[in-house]
C-alpha cells in the first residue's frame, strides 16, 4: 500500500544550520560516490547538497522503478534470477518500512541514497549491484515523472470537488438575478447562477491542462539514459517502460536527463489554476463586503478579529487569493532555474522539486478550503436583485428602438441622452417621465418601460452561452456532464487508469 504521496512528508524540508556537521562514517559507505575523494567534503557543502528533506516523498516511485531496474538487470544478464529476486524482495521490505514510518537519517544525502542504505540493511552487499548501469540522473527524472502523474490525479479529484460545489451553488441560486460587472462597473443583469458557472469553466480547462501535464510526464521513460550517454548494458528499455507505464522510451539520453518540461507543465497548470481560484476568491470577498452584501460568509471558513468584536473575516478566501502569487512564483522559480543551463543534468535541477512540491501542496490545501468556503456561503438574493439598476437595461432600451427599425448607433446615442437626463434629475431610467423619452426619439412608445425589466433583459438572452433561462439550463447540464464520468488518463502502455 502506497500512502498518499502528495502529502507533505514528515521530515524537515530543506537543510537547517544544525545539519552542518560532519556526516557519520556510515554515511560514506552509502554514498553513491566518493572513491576519488581523499578528504571529507565540507559540512557546509553537505548541508547545501542534502536534498532528502525535500525529495523524501519520491520514495514510492524510486522504489518502484528500482524494482523494475532489478528485473531489467536480470533480463540483461547482469544479475542472476536469484539476485534479482533478492533485490526485489529487499526493495519490498524497504517499501514496507517506509510505509510504516521509517524516514531518512542524518547520513542520507537524498532519497536515492536513503533507499540504497535501507536496501543494504536488507540484502547486504548485493545492494551495491543494483546501481549497475544507472545514475541518479536518470533515476530522479524517472521518479519525478511518476510523482507528477500521481499528483495530477490527486489534483483532479480536488478540483472536481470544488466544481461540484460551484454547480450545487449555481443550482441553489435558481432564477436569482444580479448585476454583471465590466470594469467592476454595473453592466447588465445576469442570472446569478450564470455568474457562478463563469467560475466553473476555467477550472474545467485547468483539469484538461493537468491531464495533459500528466500525459507529458508519462510520455517518455528516462531510465536507461544513465548519467548522460545511455547505459552500457543491454537493458530492455521496452520492458522498463511497460512495467512502469510510460508511453515510449526517451530517444536521446542527453535530453532525457536534462528535461524538466513536464515539471514546467505541471507548474503552469497549477499557476493558472491558482490564478482562477484567486479571481473566484476575489469575487466572493468583494461580494461579501457590507457595501455589496450579496453573500454572507459562513463560520467554518472565516475568523474573528482580536480587536474588533464584530468582524467575520474571509481568511480562507484571502489565502486562496494569495495562492495565485505563490504558485506563479513556483513556475517562475523553475523556468528561471532552467534557462541558461547547459545541456544534460546539472545540480541546479535538484531545485525543481521544491517548486513542484510547493505548488502542488499549495493547491491541495487551497482547493478544499475554496470548496468549503464556497459551500457555506449564503446568497442574499434581495441584495443581488436590488443592485440591478434600470440604467443596466440601457442596451435593452436601445434594442427596443432597433426593433423599430432604428440603426443601433442612433439608438445608442438616444439612450445615452436619456441616461444624461436621468443623471441630471437624480432619478433612475425607469423614473424618467415618458414625455422625456418622446422628446429624445419619436419611435419611443409607452411600452418602452417593459424593456426596463431586468427579468426580461435576461430572458432575451437565450443564445448559446448566454444568461437566458433556457441557455442556462443547457449550461448546467453541460457542467454536470463534464463532472459525471471520471476523466480517464491513458497511461503509456495503453492501460487506462480511471482517476477519481
Ligand atoms: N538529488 C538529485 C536531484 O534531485 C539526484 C540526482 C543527482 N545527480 C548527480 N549527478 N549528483 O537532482
Amino acid at each position: 500500500m502506497t500512502p498518499p504521496t502528495v502529502e507533505p512528508p514528515d521530515v524537515e524540508s530543506g537543510a537547517r544550520v544544525s545539519d552542518i556537521r560532519p556526516s557519520p562514517a556510515r554515511a560514506r559507505a552509502h554514498r553513491l560516490w566518493g572513491g576519488r575523494f581523499a578528504t571529507e567534503s565540507a559540512p557546509a557543502l553537505e548541508a547545501l547538497n542534502r536534498s532528502v528533506g525535500t525529495d523524501f516523498r519520491l520514495w514510492p516511485f524510486d522504489v518502484r522503478s528500482s524494482m523494475a531496474w532489478a528485473v531489467a538487470l536480470w533480463d540483461a544478464g547482469v544479475l542472476t534470477l536469484e539476485e534479482s529476486q533478492r533485490l526485489e524482495m529487499g526493495l519490498a521490505a524497504v517499501h514496507q518500512q517506509l510505509v510504516d514510518g521509517a524516514g531518512p537519517d542524518a547520513s542520507d544525502e537524498d532519497v536515492h541514497t536513503m533507499i540504497d542504505r535501507m536496501l543494504h540493511a536488507e540484502v547486504g552487499e548485493l545492494s551495491g549491484r543494483l546501481h549497475t548501469g544507472r545514475s541518479r540522473n536518470d533515476q530522479v527524472a524517472t521518479a519525478a515523472r511518476l510523482w507528477c502523474a500521481d499528483a495530477v490525479t490527486a489534483l483532479d479529484a480536488a478540483v472536481r470537488a470544488l466544481q461540484d460545489t460551484l454547480v450545487d451553488q449555481a443550482t441553489a441560486l435558481g432564477d436569482a438575478l444580479m448585476p454583471a460587472y465590466t470594469h467592476l462597473q454595473r453592466a447588465q443583469p445576469v442570472a446569478a447562477a450564470h455568474w457562478m458557472l463563469g467560475h466553473f469553466w476555467p477550472l474545467e480547462r485547468d483539469r484538461a491542462r493537468l491531464a495533459a501535464a500528466g500525459r507529458s510526464a508519462m510520455a517518455m521513460l528516462p531510465l536507461g539514459s544513465g548519467a548522460i550517454a545511455g547505459s552500457a548494458y543491454p537493458i530492455s528499455r521496452v520492458l522498463l517502460k511497460e512495467s512502469l507505464g510510460f508511453a515510449a522510451v526517451s530517444p536521446n539520453s542527453v535530453d532525457a536527463v536534462g528535461d524538466r518540461d513536464f515539471v514546467a507543465e505541471v507548474l503552469f497548470a497549477t499557476a493558472l489554476m491558482a490564478t482562477h481560484l484567486s479571481r473566484l476568491a476575489e469575487d466572493l470577498i468583494v461580494f461579501g463586503s457590507s457595501e455589496f452584501g450579496f453573500v454572507q460568509f459562513g463560520e467554518a471558513f472565516t475568523t474573528g478579529s482580536s480587536m474588533m468584536p464584530q468582524k467575520r473575516n474571509p481568511d480562507a478566501l484571502e489565502l486562496v487569493r494569495a495562492s495565485g502569487g505563490r504558485a506563479l512564483g513556483d513556475l517562475v522559480a523553475l523556468l528561471t532555474t532552467l534557462k541558461g543551463l547547459p545541456s544534460g543534468y546539472s545540480k541546479d535541477m535538484q531545485e525543481d522539486k521544491r517548486a513542484l512540491f510547493d505548488a502542488v501542496d499549495t493547491l491541495m490545501l487551497v482547493l478544499p478550503a475554496a470548496a468549503g468556503a464556497l459551500g457555506e456561503l449564503t446568497f442574499r438574493r434581495d441584495r443581488m436583485q436590488g443592485a440591478v439598476s434600470s440604467a443596466m437595461m440601457a442596451t435593452d432600451v436601445a434594442d427596443y428602438l432597433v426593433a423599430r427599425g432604428v440603426a443601433f448607433r442612433d439608438a445608442h446615442r438616444a439612450v445615452g441622452v436619456l441616461i444624461r437626463m436621468a443623471d441630471a434629475q437624480g432619478v433612475e431610467l425607469h423614473e424618467l417621465p415618458f414625455a422625456e423619452y418622446a422628446t429624445v426619439h419619436p419611435d419611443f412608445a409607452i411600452d418602452v418601460f417593459e424593456s426596463l425589466s431586468p427579468r426580461r433583459s435576461v430572458e432575451r438572452r437565450n443564445i448559446e452561452g448566454g444568461t437566458g433561462p433556457d441557455a442556462l439550463r443547457v449550461q448546467l447540464v453541460a457542467a454536470r456532464a463534464a463532472l459525471a464520468p471520471p476523466r480517464e488518463t491513458p497511461r503509456g502502455n495503453g492501460v487506462v487508469i480511471a482517476s477519481r
